[in-house]
């Protein structure tokens, strides 16, 4: 009897144009606290002020209160084995693109090149005034911090109440609408329009694979029931063994 490691394993290798939809799940073994699993950022302050664009542009101290650490800490955050394995993934032609909704710029930093982070990243700050940008690192003091001309700095992710990049929701519609399998891991597929991708590869006739400590996608064709950091790396031995 095939376990279920192996059966997923020789599905990937067979269908290959794998692509991956990660969500906070995969950076918790990174130390990065999720949204809405135990201990979750939501948990401790709600997202309708503290990640509301309408509140940021009335008093963009909220936000920062809540990111101001995790930005000037920027270049501390290292990816885990998930984000190794999906690079080892890529170099084996199976894993063609990886949607985040991560800003953490964890995919980036492992070394994965087929990119899009569909909520942005917190990598680039931007003066909502004279749009000079800022590295995390670099972003001044104060609270909110703000650029030499006055204005007040904005990291380059998508708040609630904001359009996501045009082109990176364009690019993630056409890898989903066109992937064999879509590799969902550590999402809890509810916030959308991200959480519409899963389906939208489904009816285009991919399969689910859904890596999670819980389920939270019950349309999955496949459920492994396992934290990211465990259960990539066994993916890639299983396929490492089918491809000897
Ligand atoms: N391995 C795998 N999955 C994990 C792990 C782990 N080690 N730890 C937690 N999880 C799972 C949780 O069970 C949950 O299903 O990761 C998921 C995290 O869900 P959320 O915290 O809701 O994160 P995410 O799905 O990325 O949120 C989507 O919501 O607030 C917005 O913009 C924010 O991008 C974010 C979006």
């Amino acid at each position: 009897m095939e376990t279920l490691y192996e059966e997923v394993a020789a599905l990937m290798v067979k269908f290959k144009k794998v692509v991956v939809l990660s969500g906070a799940g995969i950076s918790a073994e990174s130390g990065i606290p999720t949204f809405r699993s135990k201990g979750g950022l939501w948990e401790k302050y709600d997202p309708a002020i503290y990640a509301s664009f309408e509140v940021f542009r009335t008093d963009p101290s909220k936000y920062w209160k809540i990111r101001g650490e995790f930005i000037k800490n920027y270049d501390k955050y290292q990816p885990n084995q998930a984000h190794s394995a999906l690079v080892d993934l890529e170099g084996m032609g199976i894993v063609r693109y990886v949607i985040t909704q991560n800003i953490d710029g964890l995919h980036k930093k492992a070394g994965s090149k087929n990119v899009v982070e569909i909520h942005g990243s917190l990598r680039e700050i931007y003066c909502l005034q004279c749009s000079k940008e800022y590295l995390a690192p670099e972003v001044p003091d104060g609270m909110p911090p703000r650029c030499n001309c006055g204005g007040v700095l904005k990291p380059n992710t998508v708040l609630f109440g904001e359009q996501l990049p045009q082109e990176a929701l364009a690019t993630a519609l056409h890898e989903s609408a066109t992937c064999k399998i879509m590799l969902l891991i550590g999402t809890s597929a509810v916030v959308y329009p991200a959480a519409a991708l899963p389906s939208h590869a489904k009816q285009n006739g991919a399969r689910i694979i859904e890596v999670n400590i819980e389920k939270a996608f019950p349309e999955a064709d496949y459920f492994i029931e396992e934290k990211a950091g465990a259960a990539l790396p066994r993916i890639v031995a299983e396929i490492k063994l089918i491809c000897k």
